[in-house]
């Protein structure tokens, strides 16, 4: 069974409208939806915004599905220069960028005595969405790097600046790391997909309202794409 979380409502609503409904469930005021998506068994799911909703959402996809994989969409700022706003980002490892337990030698973004830094993403899934992305939206970008996440809305040059001197961040944004985490601990593979909203600068509050859709629009057409190929890898 596939997990899919979205933090919004937008982000999962066309995935539930394409969905044949087995059964849905509220866990922890999040309405899970189970059924068959694009010809494979699926549960999506709204978790909210923010690490914890996220890290609860995965556990219980983990525990109470039985998820074997994790799969997060959605949206988020860019941090490379290269990335520009509608591209899409898959997650090579994902690090909380706002966990900071320096002040005992930690590196920042390290959860203390946990035995990984970044949570690294499974390769075949990295592959599996880096082909789809390829097929679904051939116009954007694809790439795969580092996804830094925190409960913070990022839009300012200094903050981006340092996600991506201090974490090497590829895009941030406020769910990833959590999912991560959650899969690490259940020992479960995990991907995460974001299309660019914004850029994490000073424009972004402007940005993200107007580019929310297109670049919901498509993370929605690569889990299309990626579910629809399921069986395959070419
Ligand atoms: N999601 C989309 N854009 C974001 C940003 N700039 N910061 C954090 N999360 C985001």
């Amino acid at each position: 069974m596939i997990g899919i979380i979205g933090a919004m409502e937008e982000e999962v609503a066309a995935l539930q409208r394409d969905m044949e409904i087995e059964e849905t469930r509220k866990i922890a005021s999040m309405e899970f939806y189970k059924g068959r998506l694009c010809g494979q068994e699926a549960v999506v799911v709204r978790s909210g915004v923010g690490k914890v909703n996220a890290g609860i959402c995965g556990a219980i996809l983990a525990l109470e599905f039985g998820a074997d994989v994790l799969i997060n969409t959605g949206i988020a700022g860019g941090l490379h220069p290269d990335i520009r706003i509608g591209d899409m980002v898959i997650s090579r490892d994902a690090l909380h960028h706002d966990m900071d337990a320096s002040a005992f030698g930690d590196p920042r973004g390290q959860v203390p005595r946990m035995d990984v830094w970044a949570f690294p993403a499974e390769e075949e899934l990295i592959e599996r969405a880096k082909k789809a992305n390829q097929r679904a939206n051939p116009d954007i970008q694809t790439f795969v790097g580092r996804v830094v996440t925190g409960d913070q809305f990022v839009s300012s040059e200094e903050k981006k600046q340092e996600l991506t001197e201090v974490f090497g961040g590829m895009c941030v944004e406020m769910e990833g790391a959590g999912i991560a985490q959650a899969a690490y601990l259940n020992r479960i593979p995990y991907v995460i997909v974001r299309s660019i909203s914004d850029q994490a600068d000073h424009c972004a509050t402007e940005d993200y309202p107007t580019f929310e859709k297109k670049a919901i629009a498509h993370s929605v057409r690569l889990i299309r794409e990626m579910l629809g190929n399921w069986g395959k890898l070419d």
